[in-house]
């Protein structure tokens, strides 16, 4: 049997490196009935506000060439309506659950970090510094290095739970970025969120998304996201959880060997929801193939 475990920290042992992309996947239990969300070793949620958010209104997701944008604008549920709604469904799933967290201001990130700190079925936190669709919080906070810091320094006294910043690729130099997360103690950094895209209809002459600019994902983002990948794990030492255009376990391997410890699925989940199962799977026979007894002996080793 091969060991598909990675650690992201001391805190934070995965059983396998897939975990879902925030927002992509609901909160794991809506797609139970068509699929085995055990597969993962973690779920990301959905980015979480302390009151629920209706969003942008529509349309604010469009089909790409090798991607999708969307403008969904934080929409979600709220943190009480979490607490009350999804504790039965954490309490039985095998993996890890991180939530991701959005806020307008420095406290609202403060509030939800302290009150999930005591909630023992989450296992840690995402915080999202980098959506590019709402025009307070998001990516304001993750394109100026010493701004960011001012709003994540103080996160790791309200938690010792595992702490992870998702990083903007929409910056002149995301590795400088990310040293901040490590100065700021937390355990990783997550990237890259999407890049600004925008698609204009040529029949009706409008954008097709409603904020006209909202983030590209998918397939064509991935060489995008390696390169970040690259530049940050030159510059810190804590671990990189890789996102971008990720669908099939070759994907996977690509992401590790670039210094990524662990990744997410993100917009594979819109066309091929299954696509965990069969990358799981990938996994098992790659390291067979390969004659590797761990899928930990990959990271970084493009690097070397
Ligand atoms: O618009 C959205 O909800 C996207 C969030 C994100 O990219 O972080």
């Amino acid at each position: 049997m091969v060991d598909l475990s990675v650690e992201l920290s001391e805190k934070l042992l995965l059983k396998n490196p897939l975990m879902t992309a925030s927002g992509t996947f609901g909160y794991g239990d809506e797609v139970t009935d068509f699929v085995d969300t055990n597969l993962y070793g973690g779920i990301v949620s959905k980015s979480l506000s302390l009151n629920p958010r209706v969003g942008n209104p529509p349309p604010r997701i469009v089909e790409t060439p090798g991607g999708m944008i969307n403008s969904i604008g934080l929409a979600n549920i709220g943190l009480d309506r979490f607490l009350e709604e999804k504790e039965e469904y954490f309490h039985n799933f095998e993996g890890q659950l991180i939530v991701n967290i959005a806020g307008q201001e420095d406290d609202e990130f403060y509030t939800i970090l302290k009150r999930l700190d005591r909630v023992n079925w989450v296992r840690g936190f995402e915080i999202n510094v980098s959506c590019p669709n709402v025009k307070k919080g998001g990516i304001q906070f993750g394109t100026d290095p010493d701004f960011m810091f001012k709003l994540i320094a103080p996160m790791r006294d309200l938690t010792d739970k595992f702490l992870m910043i998702k990083l903007s690729p929409n910056v002149t130099d995301i590795a400088k970025m990310a040293v901040k997360v490590q100065e700021a103690k937390c355990d990783a950094v997550s990237m890259i969120n999407t890049l600004y895209g925008a698609a204009i209809d040529i029949y009706t002459r409008k954008p097709k998304i409603n904020t006209v600019i909202g983030g590209l994902s998918g397939p064509a983002v991935k060489p995008v996201a390696l390169a970040n990948i690259i530049k940050a794990r030159k510059a810190i030492d804590i671990p990189i959880v890789g996102i971008g255009g990720i669908t099939n376990g070759d994907d996977v391997i690509e992401f590790l060997l670039a210094g990524a410890s662990a990744v997410q699925l993100g917009t594979v989940h819109f066309f091929d929801p299954l696509a965990v199962v069969k990358i799981h799977q990938f996994l098992q026979q790659y390291l067979e193939s390969q004659n590797l007894n761990t899928i930990k002996e990959l990271i970084g080793k493009a690097l070397i």
